[in-house]
């Protein structure tokens, strides 16, 4: 389905209801939640379908928003889906140790997925995943821009023979502006369908260098703030980066390297070119205020200014 052509949004969730009911039948299926507005709209459509011959997960990697997996248990309850956490962080971490390459970091993240996913559908006995991947996802990876981490067989993954899964993908011809259409019309509540996009591989997207639990807290409240400064100005996307390097200020009249963030904000349709948003210089001020009160590593802060292309939206 191409942007700007006309949909038919009832038509596709019954296609897609029907089209998850016959390819599972009996044999049950998984998802794996991230609160995103891609997987929960792929969740409700399979809970459409199957009831509650679908497990509904969130594997709680460690590099969550703050409050996240609480948020997304309790939102999901309000409309009748269970959800169950699962513990992983450890496993990520250690995954994710010593790298610091990008696409190194993306492979350690997807081998950490994959693997804890597997052993949770091995032992649930479910034979199918169904996976939130959008148009977007598939192109950028096929045409090379990065390897998203759901796009599994263009990075040579056949999830049956390594894990023992097939995955289900319904909105894999839609773009984000469409599965917003879809998720508004199933009736899943705005905080999801206006969700600002969040990567797979989550804060270890934005924590540039080695990505250790102390850096991700680093990152986690600095994203709090620049969420809750410009998200009522409402960005396609709006977060905070930590760079790898350390960059001087002063303290008590001595010189320290501090930890520097960078705050990016921009304006999409569909993820797939970019302008930065023109937030008011005082709104800056405040999240740079508020940074440096509230987490005391950082000497500097500083705001990207660049489009897609040539920079990607994630630093990754
Ligand atoms: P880029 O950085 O490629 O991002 O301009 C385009 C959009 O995709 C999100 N993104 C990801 N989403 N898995 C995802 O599900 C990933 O690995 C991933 N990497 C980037 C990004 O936040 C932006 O909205």
């Amino acid at each position: 389905m191409l942007l700007g052509g006309k949909m038919d949004v009832k038509a596709f969730i019954n296609e897609q209801v029907e089209m998850i009911r016959r390819t599972v039948g009996e044999k049950g299926a998984l998802s794996a939640l991230s609160g995103g507005v891609d997987s929960s709209t792929c969740t409700v459509l399979a809970w459409k379908a199957i009831g509650p011959q679908l497990k509904v997960i969130f594997i709680d990697d460690g590099l969550m928003r703050e409050g996240e997996p609480e948020q997304v248990k309790a939102t999901f309850a309000e409309i009748g889906i269970p959800v169950q956490i699962v513990s992983a962080q450890e496993d990520f971490f250690t995954a994710l140790k010593g790298q610091l390459d990008p696409e190194d970091k993306r492979r350690a993240f997807r081998q950490a997925f994959y693997t804890t996913l597997g052993k949770i559908i091995k032992t649930s006995g479910v034979r199918f995943l169904i996976q939130g991947t959008i148009a977007a996802d598939i192109i950028e990876t096929q045409g090379g821009v990065k390897t998203q981490h759901n796009i599994l067989e263009q990075i040579g993954i056949d999830p049956e023979t390594s894990f023992g899964f097939k995955v289900v993908e319904p909105l894999k011809t839609l773009f984000k502006p469409e599965v917003r259409e879809v998720a508004r019309s199933l009736g899943l509540p705005e905080a999801i369908f206006r969700r600002m996009p969040f990567p797979g591989p989550g804060l270890a997207a934005r924590v540039l260098g080695e990505v250790t639990p102390e850096r991700v807290a680093v990152v986690r409240r600095a994203t709090r703030i620049v969420e809750e400064e410009l998200g009522p100005l409402g960005p396609f996307q709006a977060f905070a980066v930590l760079m790898a390097d350390k960059g001087t200020g002063i303290e008590a009249g001595q010189r320290k390297f501090g930890d520097i963030i960078i705050i990016r904000s921009v304006e999409s349709q569909d993820a797939m070119t970019a302008q930065p948003s023109l937030p008011p210089w005082e709104v800056l001020q405040r999240i740079t205020e508020k940074i440096i009160k509230e987490i005391p590593s950082v000497t500097r802060v500083a705001y990207e200014l660049t489009p897609k292309p040539p920079a990607t939206i994630e630093f990754i």
